[in-house]
Protein backbone atom coordinates (compact mmCIF):
# COMPACT_ATOMS: atom_id res chain seq x y z
CA UNK A 1 0.00 0.00 0.00
CA UNK A 2 1.03 3.23 -1.00
CA UNK A 3 1.19 5.82 2.05
CA UNK A 4 0.51 9.33 0.15
CA UNK A 5 1.69 11.18 2.93
CA UNK A 6 5.11 10.19 1.82
CA UNK A 7 4.56 11.61 -1.42
CA UNK A 8 6.84 14.74 -1.38
CA UNK A 9 6.82 16.85 -4.97
CA UNK A 10 9.79 19.21 -4.30
CA UNK A 11 12.24 16.52 -3.11
CA UNK A 12 15.99 17.75 -3.00
CA UNK A 13 14.82 21.19 -4.75
CA UNK A 14 16.28 24.36 -3.56
CA UNK A 15 13.81 27.06 -3.45
CA UNK A 16 14.42 30.99 -2.97
CA UNK A 17 10.88 32.76 -2.03
CA UNK A 18 10.75 36.63 -2.05
CA UNK A 19 8.34 38.33 0.02
CA UNK A 20 8.25 34.99 1.65
CA UNK A 21 8.24 36.10 5.70
CA UNK A 22 4.07 37.06 5.15
CA UNK A 23 1.44 36.07 3.77
CA UNK A 24 0.93 34.01 0.11
CA UNK A 25 4.79 33.70 0.52
CA UNK A 26 4.92 32.84 3.84
CA UNK A 27 1.92 30.03 2.94
CA UNK A 28 4.54 28.92 0.07
CA UNK A 29 7.66 28.51 1.94
CA UNK A 30 5.79 26.08 5.08
CA UNK A 31 4.21 24.31 1.73
CA UNK A 32 7.05 24.41 -0.39
CA UNK A 33 9.57 22.42 3.34
CA UNK A 34 6.27 20.21 3.70
CA UNK A 35 7.07 18.71 0.31
CA UNK A 36 10.64 18.26 0.58
CA UNK A 37 12.01 21.45 -0.33
CA UNK A 38 14.90 23.72 0.79
CA UNK A 39 13.97 27.52 1.59
CA UNK A 40 15.75 30.27 1.18
CA UNK A 41 12.79 32.87 2.49
CA UNK A 42 14.22 36.59 1.08
CA UNK A 43 12.14 39.72 2.73
CA UNK A 44 12.79 42.71 4.40
CA UNK A 45 10.64 41.72 7.95
CA UNK A 46 13.61 39.96 9.42
CA UNK A 47 11.57 39.27 12.51
CA UNK A 48 9.31 37.73 10.81
CA UNK A 49 11.42 35.85 8.54
CA UNK A 50 13.79 34.70 10.82
CA UNK A 51 10.85 33.30 13.55
CA UNK A 52 9.63 31.29 10.22
CA UNK A 53 12.81 29.85 9.58
CA UNK A 54 13.44 29.06 12.94
CA UNK A 55 10.71 27.34 13.04
CA UNK A 56 10.44 25.53 9.15
CA UNK A 57 14.13 25.14 9.74
CA UNK A 58 14.59 21.97 12.47
CA UNK A 59 17.64 20.46 13.16
CA UNK A 60 18.29 19.94 9.49
CA UNK A 61 17.78 23.81 8.69
CA UNK A 62 15.97 23.39 5.94
CA UNK A 63 15.27 26.64 6.05
CA UNK A 64 17.27 30.07 5.66
CA UNK A 65 16.38 33.74 6.01
CA UNK A 66 17.98 36.47 4.16
CA UNK A 67 17.18 40.11 4.48
CA UNK A 68 16.68 41.09 0.86
CA UNK A 69 15.49 44.30 -0.67
CA UNK A 70 14.46 42.83 -4.23
CA UNK A 71 15.09 46.49 -5.94
CA UNK A 72 18.48 46.24 -4.81
CA UNK A 73 20.82 43.97 -6.76
CA UNK A 74 23.73 43.57 -4.68
CA UNK A 75 20.70 41.82 -2.07
CA UNK A 76 19.03 39.78 -4.93
CA UNK A 77 22.65 38.81 -5.68
CA UNK A 78 23.48 37.99 -1.93
CA UNK A 79 20.09 35.73 -1.77
CA UNK A 80 20.90 33.85 -4.67
CA UNK A 81 24.50 33.15 -3.72
CA UNK A 82 23.33 31.95 -0.44
CA UNK A 83 20.83 29.37 -1.88
CA UNK A 84 23.96 27.75 -4.09
CA UNK A 85 26.25 27.86 -0.80
CA UNK A 86 24.08 26.62 1.43
CA UNK A 87 21.77 23.87 -0.64
CA UNK A 88 24.28 23.44 -3.51
CA UNK A 89 22.29 25.20 -6.22
CA UNK A 90 19.04 26.96 -7.07
CA UNK A 91 16.16 24.94 -8.25
CA UNK A 92 13.05 27.50 -7.99
CA UNK A 93 13.02 30.96 -7.80
CA UNK A 94 9.51 32.59 -6.48
CA UNK A 95 9.46 36.11 -6.83
CA UNK A 96 6.43 37.23 -4.96
CA UNK A 97 7.48 40.50 -2.95
CA UNK A 98 4.83 42.95 -4.16
CA UNK A 99 3.40 46.14 -2.70
CA UNK A 100 0.41 47.88 -2.82
CA UNK A 101 1.55 51.91 -2.64
CA UNK A 102 -0.91 54.08 -2.12
CA UNK A 103 -4.74 54.59 -2.62
CA UNK A 104 -7.14 54.97 -5.72
CA UNK A 105 -5.90 58.27 -6.04
CA UNK A 106 -7.15 59.28 -9.66
CA UNK A 107 -5.24 59.73 -12.82
CA UNK A 108 -4.74 63.80 -11.40
CA UNK A 109 -3.93 63.29 -7.94
CA UNK A 110 -2.25 60.74 -8.31
CA UNK A 111 2.23 60.51 -6.87
CA UNK A 112 4.64 60.25 -9.19
CA UNK A 113 6.70 58.73 -6.08
CA UNK A 114 4.33 56.34 -5.59
CA UNK A 115 3.93 55.26 -8.74
CA UNK A 116 7.72 54.59 -8.88
CA UNK A 117 7.59 52.18 -5.90
CA UNK A 118 5.51 50.38 -7.26
CA UNK A 119 7.01 49.45 -10.09
CA UNK A 120 10.42 49.58 -8.49
CA UNK A 121 9.37 46.45 -6.50
CA UNK A 122 6.60 44.57 -7.91
CA UNK A 123 8.22 44.98 -12.05
CA UNK A 124 12.32 45.75 -11.28
CA UNK A 125 12.59 43.75 -8.33
CA UNK A 126 11.12 40.61 -10.09
CA UNK A 127 13.34 41.12 -13.11
CA UNK A 128 16.54 41.40 -10.48
CA UNK A 129 15.04 38.10 -8.89
CA UNK A 130 14.73 36.21 -12.74
CA UNK A 131 18.47 38.02 -13.83
CA UNK A 132 20.11 36.63 -10.39
CA UNK A 133 18.62 33.19 -10.85
CA UNK A 134 18.76 32.65 -14.41
CA UNK A 135 23.13 33.26 -13.82
CA UNK A 136 22.53 29.62 -11.52
CA UNK A 137 20.13 28.41 -13.64
CA UNK A 138 21.47 28.67 -17.19
CA UNK A 139 24.57 26.71 -16.48
CA UNK A 140 22.24 24.27 -15.16
CA UNK A 141 20.07 23.90 -17.99
CA UNK A 142 16.87 23.91 -15.63
CA UNK A 143 14.94 25.49 -13.24
CA UNK A 144 11.65 27.03 -12.80
CA UNK A 145 10.93 30.87 -12.13
CA UNK A 146 7.51 31.90 -10.96
CA UNK A 147 5.88 35.45 -10.18
CA UNK A 148 3.27 36.21 -7.97
CA UNK A 149 1.11 38.67 -10.62
CA UNK A 150 -2.89 39.22 -9.97
CA UNK A 151 -5.81 38.55 -11.38
CA UNK A 152 -5.70 42.52 -11.71
CA UNK A 153 -3.25 41.44 -14.59
CA UNK A 154 -5.88 39.75 -16.38
CA UNK A 155 -8.85 42.88 -15.83
CA UNK A 156 -8.77 46.61 -15.69
CA UNK A 157 -10.03 49.32 -13.98
CA UNK A 158 -10.87 48.86 -10.55
CA UNK A 159 -7.58 49.58 -8.99
CA UNK A 160 -4.88 51.82 -8.77
CA UNK A 161 -3.09 52.51 -11.88
CA UNK A 162 0.72 51.63 -10.49
CA UNK A 163 -0.33 48.65 -9.02
CA UNK A 164 -2.43 47.39 -12.03
CA UNK A 165 0.36 48.14 -14.41
CA UNK A 166 2.95 46.84 -12.20
CA UNK A 167 1.00 43.40 -12.63
CA UNK A 168 0.60 43.70 -16.02
CA UNK A 169 3.89 44.22 -16.90
CA UNK A 170 5.20 41.30 -14.90
CA UNK A 171 3.31 39.04 -16.88
CA UNK A 172 4.61 41.25 -19.92
CA UNK A 173 8.22 40.23 -18.12
CA UNK A 174 6.91 36.99 -17.44
CA UNK A 175 6.22 35.71 -21.29
CA UNK A 176 9.21 37.73 -22.96
CA UNK A 177 11.42 35.45 -20.62
CA UNK A 178 9.74 32.62 -20.88
CA UNK A 179 10.59 32.40 -25.31
CA UNK A 180 14.53 33.24 -23.80
CA UNK A 181 14.84 31.07 -20.87
CA UNK A 182 12.82 28.28 -22.30
CA UNK A 183 16.27 27.82 -24.66
CA UNK A 184 17.71 26.79 -21.73
CA UNK A 185 15.50 24.26 -20.06
CA UNK A 186 13.73 26.89 -17.64
CA UNK A 187 10.41 26.98 -17.27
CA UNK A 188 9.10 30.49 -16.00
CA UNK A 189 4.60 31.03 -15.22
CA UNK A 190 2.92 33.87 -13.24
CA UNK A 191 0.74 32.91 -10.22
CA UNK A 192 -2.68 35.89 -10.21
CA UNK A 193 -4.68 35.45 -7.24
CA UNK A 194 -7.48 36.73 -6.88
CA UNK A 195 -8.21 38.67 -3.32
CA UNK A 196 -7.04 36.84 -0.91
CA UNK A 197 -7.02 38.30 3.20
CA UNK A 198 -2.88 39.02 3.83
CA UNK A 199 -1.14 42.17 5.46
CA UNK A 200 -1.09 43.95 1.95
CA UNK A 201 -4.46 43.43 1.07
CA UNK A 202 -5.70 43.85 4.40
CA UNK A 203 -4.37 47.11 4.88
CA UNK A 204 -4.92 48.21 1.31
CA UNK A 205 -8.49 47.77 1.72
CA UNK A 206 -8.81 49.20 5.78
CA UNK A 207 -10.65 46.12 6.52
CA UNK A 208 -10.03 43.56 8.87
CA UNK A 209 -9.25 39.54 7.49
CA UNK A 210 -13.16 38.29 8.18
CA UNK A 211 -14.76 41.55 6.67
CA UNK A 212 -12.04 41.47 3.29
CA UNK A 213 -13.09 37.59 2.88
CA UNK A 214 -16.84 38.49 2.98
CA UNK A 215 -16.25 41.75 0.55
CA UNK A 216 -14.16 39.45 -1.73
CA UNK A 217 -16.46 36.10 -1.63
CA UNK A 218 -19.63 38.72 -1.97
CA UNK A 219 -17.95 40.22 -5.50
CA UNK A 220 -17.00 36.64 -6.46
CA UNK A 221 -18.45 34.30 -9.16
CA UNK A 222 -17.45 31.15 -7.16
CA UNK A 223 -19.15 30.96 -4.37
CA UNK A 224 -19.39 28.67 -1.36
CA UNK A 225 -15.07 29.02 -0.75
CA UNK A 226 -13.08 31.75 0.58
CA UNK A 227 -9.73 31.98 -1.50
CA UNK A 228 -6.74 31.91 1.13
CA UNK A 229 -2.79 32.41 0.59
CA UNK A 230 -3.05 28.37 1.17
CA UNK A 231 -4.61 27.93 -1.87
CA UNK A 232 -2.58 30.48 -3.86
CA UNK A 233 0.37 27.68 -2.35
CA UNK A 234 -0.83 24.89 -3.55
CA UNK A 235 -0.77 26.55 -7.89
CA UNK A 236 2.62 27.90 -6.79
CA UNK A 237 3.87 24.24 -5.71
CA UNK A 238 2.00 22.71 -9.09
CA UNK A 239 3.72 25.24 -11.31
CA UNK A 240 7.45 24.56 -10.18
CA UNK A 241 6.96 20.88 -9.61
CA UNK A 242 7.55 18.38 -12.14
CA UNK A 243 4.08 17.25 -12.80
CA UNK A 244 3.48 20.13 -14.57
CA UNK A 245 7.10 20.36 -16.55
CA UNK A 246 5.65 21.29 -19.72
CA UNK A 247 3.77 24.32 -18.47
CA UNK A 248 5.51 27.43 -19.32
CA UNK A 249 4.44 30.62 -20.32
CA UNK A 250 1.42 30.72 -18.63
CA UNK A 251 -0.44 33.11 -16.01
CA UNK A 252 -2.96 30.95 -13.89
CA UNK A 253 -5.38 33.09 -12.55
CA UNK A 254 -6.31 31.16 -9.12
CA UNK A 255 -9.47 33.05 -9.09
CA UNK A 256 -12.88 30.85 -8.92
CA UNK A 257 -13.56 32.47 -12.24
CA UNK A 258 -13.93 36.35 -11.54
CA UNK A 259 -11.64 37.24 -14.52
CA UNK A 260 -14.02 35.53 -16.86
CA UNK A 261 -17.17 37.95 -16.96
CA UNK A 262 -17.80 41.12 -17.00
CA UNK A 263 -21.25 42.19 -14.47
CA UNK A 264 -21.32 45.85 -15.58
CA UNK A 265 -24.20 45.90 -18.31
CA UNK A 266 -25.94 43.23 -16.12
CA UNK A 267 -26.05 45.60 -13.08
CA UNK A 268 -26.71 48.53 -14.77
CA UNK A 269 -30.27 46.72 -16.33
CA UNK A 270 -30.82 45.30 -12.67
CA UNK A 271 -30.23 48.82 -11.20
CA UNK A 272 -32.85 50.09 -14.14
CA UNK A 273 -35.45 47.32 -14.21
N1 LIG B 1 -3.33 39.51 -1.09
C1 LIG B 1 -3.92 39.64 -2.26
O1 LIG B 1 -5.15 39.84 -2.37
C2 LIG B 1 -3.11 39.51 -3.52
C3 LIG B 1 -3.81 39.29 -4.73
C4 LIG B 1 -3.07 39.18 -5.90
C5 LIG B 1 -1.68 39.27 -5.87
N2 LIG B 1 -1.05 39.51 -4.68
C6 LIG B 1 0.41 39.58 -4.70
O2 LIG B 1 0.92 38.56 -3.88
C7 LIG B 1 2.24 38.90 -3.47
C8 LIG B 1 2.37 38.63 -1.98
O3 LIG B 1 1.56 39.54 -1.29
P1 LIG B 1 0.72 39.16 0.02
O4 LIG B 1 -0.69 39.43 -0.28
O5 LIG B 1 1.13 37.84 0.51
O6 LIG B 1 1.17 40.34 0.99
P2 LIG B 1 2.12 40.40 2.28
O7 LIG B 1 2.24 41.83 2.62
O8 LIG B 1 1.62 39.44 3.30
O9 LIG B 1 3.52 39.83 1.72
C9 LIG B 1 4.33 40.60 0.89
C10 LIG B 1 5.76 40.40 1.36
O10 LIG B 1 6.62 41.11 0.47
C11 LIG B 1 7.62 41.72 1.25
N3 LIG B 1 8.22 42.85 0.56
C12 LIG B 1 7.68 44.06 0.28
N4 LIG B 1 8.59 44.86 -0.30
C13 LIG B 1 9.74 44.12 -0.40
C14 LIG B 1 11.03 44.38 -0.90
N5 LIG B 1 11.36 45.58 -1.42
N6 LIG B 1 11.95 43.40 -0.85
C15 LIG B 1 11.65 42.19 -0.33
N7 LIG B 1 10.44 41.89 0.20
C16 LIG B 1 9.50 42.85 0.15
C17 LIG B 1 6.90 42.16 2.52
O11 LIG B 1 7.81 42.40 3.59
C18 LIG B 1 5.98 40.97 2.78
O12 LIG B 1 6.59 40.00 3.61
C19 LIG B 1 2.45 40.35 -3.89
O13 LIG B 1 3.19 40.37 -5.08
C20 LIG B 1 1.04 40.83 -4.15
O14 LIG B 1 1.02 41.91 -5.07
C21 LIG B 1 -1.73 39.60 -3.51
Amino acid sequence: MIDCCLFVRLESKVAIITGGASGIGESTARLFVRNGAKVVVADIQDALGLALCEQLGGPEGVATYVHCDVTQDADVRNAVDEAVNRYGGLDIMFCNAGVWGNKFPSLMDSDDGNFRRVMEVNVFGAYLGAKHAARVMVPAGRGCILFTASVFSATAGSLSHPYLSSKHAVVGLAKNLSVELGQHGIRVNCVSPYIVATPLSTRAAGKGKEELEELASSAATLKGVVLEAQDVAEAALYLVSDESKYVHGVNLVVDGGFSVTNPTFAGVLRSRA
